[in-house]
């Protein structure tokens, strides 16, 4: 089914398309806990902060844009420099069909041979996709955040995932 499928890195094209679909998320999910859209502003900051080392591949099927997954700075202070933190998002038209379990994975490798130390994945304890992705690449469950955020009126529980690299 994903025959077709390029991976990549961003690049300052794929603005638009990667904001629109994250936004889709912000809208409509607790996948993340942002609560209001990105602009375009903040999202060509987003794009400026991911084209070098924290890397960001994107997914273009049949020549459209469909995902990203990218890795973050995981806290400031210098020495929490060898961690980083995975998001992946993908166009819900596309979900289900093993891009995310391409993506995640590849972007791993890339993470490694960067050489970063380890990833940590923060995922809303209910979504049992993401963490049956994560898993399959080969993450741990280390912990819960018990009621650590809130959106559409409720507390939302984190699963603390992570992978040595
Ligand atoms: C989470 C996400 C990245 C997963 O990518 P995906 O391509 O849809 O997932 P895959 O097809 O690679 O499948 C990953 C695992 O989830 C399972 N899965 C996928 N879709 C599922 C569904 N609708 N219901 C139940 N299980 C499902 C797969 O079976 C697989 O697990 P398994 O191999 O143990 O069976 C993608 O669905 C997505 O972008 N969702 C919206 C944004 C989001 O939630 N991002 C993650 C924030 S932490």
């Amino acid at each position: 089914m994903a025959d077709d499928l390029i991976l990549r890195p961003l690049t300052r094209a794929d603005a638009e398309s990667t904001r629109r679909i994250y936004n889709h998320a912000v809208l409509t999910s607790t996948a993340t806990l942002d609560i209001e859209p990105r602009t375009p502003t903040d999202h060509a900051r987003w794009v400026e902060d991911h084209l070098g080392i924290y890397v960001c591949l994107v997914a273009e099927l049949n020549g459209a844009v469909v995902g990203f997954a990218s890795i973050s700075p995981y806290r400031p202070r210098a020495g929490y420099a060898s961690t980083v933190e995975d998001s992946i998002y993908l166009d819900p038209s596309v979900q289900g069909r093993g891009i995310g379990t391409r993506l995640l994975r590849s972007l791993v490798e890339t993470a490694a041979e960067l050489g970063f130390h380890t990833c940590i994945a923060h995922i809303v304890a209910d979504h049992h996709v993401s963490r049956s992705l994560h898993a399959n690449v080969g993450f741990e469950l280390v912990g819960v955040q018990r009621e650590i955020g809130r959106k559409f009126s409720r507390w939302i529980d984190l699963a603390i995932m992570q992978r040595l690299l």
